[in-house]
């Protein structure tokens, strides 16, 4: 039996903009997480996985291309230099919300590569379980920037660039965010497609836009170089002002970032692909409370507490 796990994540700062080369910071979320269990099955009868979460049941030789944990699974495969399917029960489950930007797609595909490779009997690398999530992540997000499989394998807050090696990042201090779920699914496909055609129709107005992003994404990283929280909450609430700007965001999640505001978080935006899905809240420990009460109050779905730059990453 070979048991791996992958964890959520979240875009601390630069989503959408990343997708056109301008960096952006993420970080994981072990408090929610994938996993695969892989169990020998009976001699002969190949290979099988099961999400019973979300009701999947598909055997690797009858799926087709257009599903992407048999895309990932065969290109693991491939990439040990194994030609038949081994005699497998793979099994998946995962709390991690779907289409919420926490990166569920990603983290799904990464515990299953992982597990693949251990039952292969392959010390699997991060760089290179990155690389064969990313083919996965084509497929839910059409054109990925890298930075959810790039996050989500590296399982470790990194500063990424499209394109480049990422940089694992610390900040000076550990940061504490609330992250809470809007209920609302919105695939990222969808959002990163629709900024895409207004880019297409008017790309003077988004490249500035997208500038702008990556402009707080170095304050950010100053911010949190400085362990400055005050700096990196006023940066975190910019970035919200842009991403309102490219029409990600939506009135529930207004509705979230407001009374997080409110209850005194330092900073607050959506993170990931956006109008629906989570958002995140720059919180000093001291009044961690209050503002996951209000974000509850306000329609949260779930509430999830983080460290970035704590013991756990
Ligand atoms: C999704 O987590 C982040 C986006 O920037 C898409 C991408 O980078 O592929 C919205």
């Amino acid at each position: 039996m070979f048991l791996a796990t992958a964890p959520g994540k979240v875009i601390l700062v630069g989503e959408h903009a990343v997708v056109y080369g301008r960096p952006a910071i993420a970080a994981p979320v072990w408090q929610t997480v994938a996993t695969a269990t892989i169990a020998p099955a009976a001699p002969g009868s190949g290979c099988h996985i099961i999400a019973p979460d979300v009701g999947l049941a598909l055997r690797l030789a009858d799926a087709g291309d257009d599903e992407p944990l048999a895309v990932v699974t065969r290109l693991a495969l491939a990439r040990l230099g194994i030609t038949r399917a081994p005699d497998w029960q793979i099994t998946l489950h995962s709390d991690i919300p779907i289409a919420s930007g926490m990166g569920s797609g990603a983290a799904l595909s990464t515990a299953l590569v992982r597990a693949v490779m251990l039952g292969a009997g392959h010390a699997a690398e991060p760089a290179e379980v990155s690389d064969l999530v990313y083919e996965s992540e084509r497929f839910y997000h059409g054109t990925p920037s890298g930075i959810d499989n790039t996050v989500v394998a590296y399982g470790m807050p990194i500063w990424f660039v499209k394109g480049q090696p990422p940089e694992p990042f610390v900040p000076a201090h550990p940061i504490s965010l609330a992250i809470a779920d809007s209920g609302i699914r919105s695939p990222t496909k969808e959002t990163v497609g629709d900024v895409r055609r207004a880019w297409s129709e008017d790309p003077a107005r988004y490249e500035d836009i997208f500038d702008e992003i990556g402009r707080t994404v170095l304050a950010a990283r100053h911010a949190l170089e400085a362990g400055d929280s005050l700096e990196l909450g006023r940066v975190m609430d910019a970035n919200q002002t842009l991403l309102e700007r490219l029409d990600v965001s939506s009135p529930v999640l207004a509705t979230l970032i407001g009374a997080a505001r409110k209850a005194g978080a330092l900073g607050a935006k959506l993170s990931g692909g956006g109008r629906g899905g989570n958002m995140i809240a720059l919180v000093d420990d001291r009044v961690m409370r209050p503002v996951c009460d209000a974000l509850a109050a306000a329609g949260a779905r779930r509430v999830i507490v983080t460290q970035i730059g704590g013991t756990q990453d």
